[in-house]
């Protein structure tokens, strides 16, 4: 069984409460929140992933996947600890050397959450090599940082499957989540290559049913 993490980026301004319901319902087994700044990436939203945040924190026992696509990384992760999230998971590219990638899983950890390193596409997967045995998730993101919708980047299935052959060789066991462009006609290549937790946007919240996509993301 795999496990699915529903990214709300793309959830209707003021359904939010009925999704984050509907979704619970369907069994998604994360919610995955995607907190953007408007300096690492674009876009930003910021507040309103708090706010999306304080509603699941009222309306579900579900843990939370916190995805930082920012610049200022403590701040973040004071701001959303705040909101008890299971994973918070930053990006390597933002930090400026090795110790401060080891500062920030430490800090993240202090704050009981486990820690997920992220990585652009572009990005070599032998970078967070040193990491792995200190987290618990590396995200591999499938499309370019910043939103939701784009095709998955087909390089990435070696990609994926050279993080796993890397775990398994070296006995680690860190989860491999993957993020972008993940439905039904990716995810079966996606699995096969190594992937364990499934971020999906538009493909469920565009569903007419989100249990029939969930259900068929997990299998
Ligand atoms: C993009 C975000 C993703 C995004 C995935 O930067 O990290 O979580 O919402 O969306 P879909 O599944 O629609 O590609
Ligand atoms: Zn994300």
């Amino acid at each position: 069984m795999y496990e699915v993490a529903t990214s709300l980026l793309n959830a209707q301004k003021g359904k939010e409460p009925e999704i984050i319901l509907n979704l619970e319902k369907s069994r998604t087994d994360y919610f995955h929140i995607d907190v953007m700044d408007g300096k690492f990436v674009e876009r930003n939203t910021y507040k309103w992933m708090e706010s999306i945040c304080s509603y699941i924190n009222r309306l579900s026992n579900l843990p939370m996947d916190v995805h930082l696509m920012v610049e200022d990384i403590r701040s973040s992760i004071d701001d959303f600890s705040v909101f008890n999230p299971n994973i918070i998971t930053f990006h390597y590219e933002v930090c400026k050397d090795d110790e401060e990638v080891f500062e920030i899983i430490n800090i993240i950890k202090q704050n009981n959450s486990k820690v997920g390193i992220a990585i652009n596409p572009e990005t070599p997967i032998e970078k967070i090599f040193k990491f792995l045995p200190y987290i618990h998730v590396v995200l591999l993101m499938t499309v370019k940082t910043g939103a939701g919708g784009q095709p998955f980047i087909s390089d990435m299935y070696t990609k994926i499957n050279n993080l796993k052959k890397h775990k398994d060789s070296n006995n680690l066991d860190f989860q491999i989540e993957v993020d972008g462009g993940i439905n039904l006609a990716t995810c079966k290549q996606v699995k096969e290559a190594g992937a364990e937790i499934l971020v999906a946007g538009v493909a469920i919240l565009k569903a007419v049913n989100y249990k029939d996509i969930i259900d068929e993301l997990k299998k």
